[in-house]
C-alpha cells in the first residue's frame, strides 16, 4: 500500500503549486519494461527515427479497477442455470466495474503533470478507463523511456510510428495496463492484407433454388447445387432459417464491423438481391462512419460485400448496420502531416462501447497472428469484448483462413521455435469464433479452417470439459507445438466456400472463414428476433449457453482437418475439435430449446 500514500502526496503537492521536486522526477525516471519485441515484427522494416517534434495521440490503457467483477457478473448473465441468466448489464453498471481506482487516476495524472503536459487536454473515456493526451514524439520518449521510428509494411507501403520495446515507471506498472502507440504494429491496412478471404470458384447468376421457396416443405431438403455454389437459400435450407418470419425489426439490430477503405455497396447489394433473395429488393443497410471512416459507393469492398449481403440475405429484415470505421489518414515518412494513431480494434471498440444502445449481434472478420499482438494490448481488447457480451451482444469473429498456422509458423519470441499459429481475437475467452465448413450432405471441414490454442488465455471453464475429451484423443500428437491449457476455439462453424457475392456488379465466388462468421451472426440473429419478440432477453455472450444446453442443437461436423506449419492438423470428430468446434447451427431445434 505504499504507492497510496505517496499517491497522495504527489495529488496534493501537483494541486498546491505544480513545482517539480527532484524526487518526484526520480521516480518517473526509475522505469521497468513494459513490453518488448526480440525482432522487427515481420512484414515490417525500418524506415528511420520518427521526428522529435512530430505529435500525435498517445492512449493511456488504466487499469480496470473491479474487472474481476465484471467477469463474474458476465459469466452469471450468461449462463443458462443462473438465476441472473439474461440480466444484462446497462452501460452504466459496466462503466461502474471498469472504472479506475481513484490513485490510478492521480498517479498517471501525476506522471503527466511531471512531464508539463496539459491534464485540461486530456480526453477520457466514459469509464475513465482510457486517457488520451496528445504529446510530442520526444516527451513521449521521455515518458516511456523509448526511442520511436518510422516502420514500414512492405505489402501495404504503409509507414507507421512505433517503437521496438517501451518502459513505464516501475510505480505506474500496475496502474496502467497499456499505452499506444507502442509495440503494437497491426493497422487497418496490414490486418487488411491478412484478412480472411477467399476468391475463386464456380459462379451462378441466378438462385436455381428460389422456386422451391414458397409453399409446404420449402427447402426441406438442401439442394445439391449448394456442394458447390452457396446462396442464401442454401444457407436457409442447411440451417433450417427459411421458415422464421422476423418480427422484432424495431429492436433487434445486427451489426458488420468493416476496417479501412472497403466500402459495403448499395448498388450491389440491390443486384444481389434481385439474383438471391427477390422478397429483400428494395431494402438496404445503414452505415455508421466511425473516427472519420468513409462511405465510398465507388469503391466497392470484397470483404464488406461479402459480409452484409449474407447477414441481410440471412437475417431480412432485420436491420443491419455497416460500421465503416475510419482512422486518422495515414502518416507520410517524409512531410509533416497528421498523426497516425489509427489501430484496429480500440477506435471501434472506443466507439462501440460508448453507445447506450448496440446491436445484439456484431459479425467481425479480421484478425491477427495473435503472437503478433502484444500480450498486455490483446488482454486489453479482449477485456472489451467481455463488456459488450455483459451489456447482451453477441459478438462472432472468424477463426482464420490457414488451418493451424500458415507460412513458416516460427515464433517471434527470439527463440524462432516452429509451432502452431493462433489467431486473434479468434483466441479471446470472450468472444464466439467460427470456424469453416463446406459441401452438404454431410458437411465437413473445409481444409483452411482456423483452430487451435491460445497462448495468452487460459482455458475458460464453459469449454474445459470437451476440450479436455478432445486432448484425450489426441494423445501426444503434436505435443510441444500448441498451448494444451489454452483457450481452444473455434466454437462453433458454418459454410466458408463457394459464396455467391456481387462485386462492382458482377457474381464473384468467395470463401473463406470470412464467410462463416456473417452465416452465424444471422442465424444468431433470427434468434434473437425470436426471443425478443417473446420479450425474452437477447443472447448475449453466446459460449456457455453453447458448451451446455444447445450442444445438442447443432449440426456436429466429424470429418475433415486443418493442415498448417507442414502438419496434417488437427481431424474434425465427434464433439468439440478444434476444426469446426461443436459444429454448425440447426435454427429450428435452437429455436425449440429456447423456447
Ligand atoms: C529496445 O530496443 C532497442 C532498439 O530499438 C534496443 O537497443 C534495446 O536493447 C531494447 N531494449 C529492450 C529492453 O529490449
Ligand atoms: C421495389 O420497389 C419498386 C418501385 O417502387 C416496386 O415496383 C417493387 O414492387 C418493389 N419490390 C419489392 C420486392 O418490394
Ligand atoms: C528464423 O528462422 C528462419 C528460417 O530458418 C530464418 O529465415 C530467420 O531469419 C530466422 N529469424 C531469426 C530472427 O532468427
Ligand atoms: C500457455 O498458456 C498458458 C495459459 O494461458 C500461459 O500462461 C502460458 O504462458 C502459455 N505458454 C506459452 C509457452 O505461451
Amino acid at each position: 500500500m505504499f504507492w497510496t500514500s505517496q499517491a497522495l502526496i504527489l495529488g496534493l503537492a501537483h494541486l498546491a503549486a505544480s513545482k517539480p521536486f527532484s524526487s518526484q522526477s526520480k521516480r518517473w525516471d526509475d522505469f521497468g519494461v513494459k513490453h518488448a519485441w526480440d525482432e522487427v515484427p515481420r512484414g515490417w522494416e525500418l524506415h528511420g527515427p520518427a521526428p522529435t517534434d512530430y505529435t500525435f495521440d498517445m492512449r493511456i490503457a488504466l487499469r480496470q479497477d473491479r474487472f474481476d467483477d465484471l467477469v463474474t457478473a458476465l459469466y452469471e448473465v450468461s449462463d443458462p442455470t443462473h438465476e441472473r441468466y439474461g440480466q444484462h448489464l446497462s452501460k452504466e453498471e459496466v462503466a461502474a466495474l471498469v472504472a479506475p481506482h481513484r490513485d490510478s487516476v492521480d498517479l498517471v495524472e501525476s506522471w503527466l503533470a511531471a512531464h508539463n503536459l496539459d491534464l485540461a487536454s486530456s480526453e477520457r473515456s466514459h469509464a475513465g478507463d482510457w486517457i488520451t493526451i496528445r504529446v510530442s514524439v520526444a516527451q513521449a520518449e521521455k515518458m516511456l523511456g523509448t526511442k520511436y521510428n518510422v516502420f514500414r509494411h512492405g505489402q501495404s507501403d504503409e509507414y507507421v510510428i512505433r517503437t521496438m520495446n517501451y518502459s513505464l515507471p516501475n510505480v505506474l506498472h500496475e496502474h496502467v495496463a497499456l499505452v499506444s502507440p507502442t509495440t503494437y504494429f497491426g493497422t487497418m491496412k496490414s490486418m487488411k492484407a491478412t484478412s480472411f478471404i477467399h476468391e475463386g470458384g464456380p459462379t451462378i447468376q441466378s438462385d436455381p433454388n428460389l422456386a422451391r421457396l414458397t409453399g409446404p416443405n420449402s427447402l426441406a431438403t438442401v439442394p445439391s447445387s449448394c456442394a458447390t455454389t452457396i446462396t442464401p437459400s442454401c444457407l436457409r435450407a442447411l440451417y433450417k432459417t427459411s421458415d422464421y418470419t422476423p418480427s422484432a425489426t424495431k429492436q433487434n439490430r445486427l451489426g458488420v464491423v468493416g476496417y479501412l477503405a472497403e466500402y459495403a455497396n448499395r448498388a450491389d447489394l440491390d443486384t444481389f438481391f434481385k439474383s438471391f433473395r427477390p422478397d429483400a429488393v428494395n431494402s438496404s443497410y445503414t452505415t455508421v462512419l466511425v473516427n472519420g471512416g468513409g462511405d465510398d459507393q465507388s469503391r466497392p469492398g470484397v470483404e464488406a460485400n461479402l459480409d452484409i449481403q449474407y447477414t441481410t440475405g440471412i437475417s431480412y429484415p432485420t436491420p443491419n448496420i455497416y460500421y465503416s470505421t475510419g482512422g486518422s489518414p495515414p502518416f507520410i515518412p517524409d512531410s509533416y502531416t497528421p498523426s497516425n494513431t489509427n489501430e484496429p480494434y480500440l477506435d471501434w471498440l472506443n466507439f462501440i462501447v460508448d453507445q447506450k444502445d448496440i446491436p445484439q449481434t456484431i459479425t467481425t472478420s479480421y484478425g491477427d497472428e495473435e503472437q503478433t499482438v502484444p500480450r498486455d494490448y490483446a488482454i486489453r481488447v479482449c477485456n472489451i469484448f467481455a463488456q459488450l457480451g455483459s451489456r447482451g451482444t453477441t459478438l462472432l469473429f472468424a477463426s482464420g483462413d490457414s488451418g493451424v498456422g500458415g507460412g513458416q509458423c516460427l515464433t517471434n519470441d527470439g527463440q524462432n521455435r516452429t509451432a502452431f499459429m493462433p489467431a486473434f481475437p479468434a483466441s479471446c475467452p470472450f468472444v464466439t469464433t467460427v470456424g469453416g465448413t463446406t459441401h452438404v450432405s454431410p458437411e465437413v471441414a473445409v481444409d483452411f479452417s482456423g483452430g487451435g490454442f491460445s497462448n495468452y488465455f487460459a482455458r475458460p471453464s464453459y469449454q474445459s470439459k470437451d476440450v479436455s475429451t478432445y486432448l484425450t484423443g489426441l494423445g501426444n500428437q503434436y505435443s510441444g507445438l500448441f498451448n494444451s491449457s489454452g483457450r481452444a476455439y473455434p466454437d462453433v462453424s458454418a459454410q466458408a466456400q463457394g459464396f455467391q457475392v456481387v462485386v462492382n456488379g458482377r457474381v464473384t465466388p468467395v470463401g473463406g472463414t470470412s464467410a462463416s462468421s456473417p452465416t452465424f451472426a444471422g442465424v444468431i440473429s433470427l434468434l434473437n428476433d425470436y426471443l425478443i419478440s417473446k420479450g425474452k432477453a437477447p443472447l448475449g455472450f453466446l459460449n456457455p449457453l453453447l458448451y451446455s444446453k444447445a450442444a445438442s442443437a447443432l449440426n456436429d461436423i466429424t470429418s475433415g482437418s486443418n493442415p498448417g506449419c507442414g502438419t496434417n492438423g488437427f481431424s474434425a470428430g465427434k464433439g468439440w475439435d478444434p476444426v469446426t468446434g461443436l459444429g454448425t447451427p440447426d435454427f429450428s431445434k435452437l429455436k425449440k430449446l429456447l423456447g
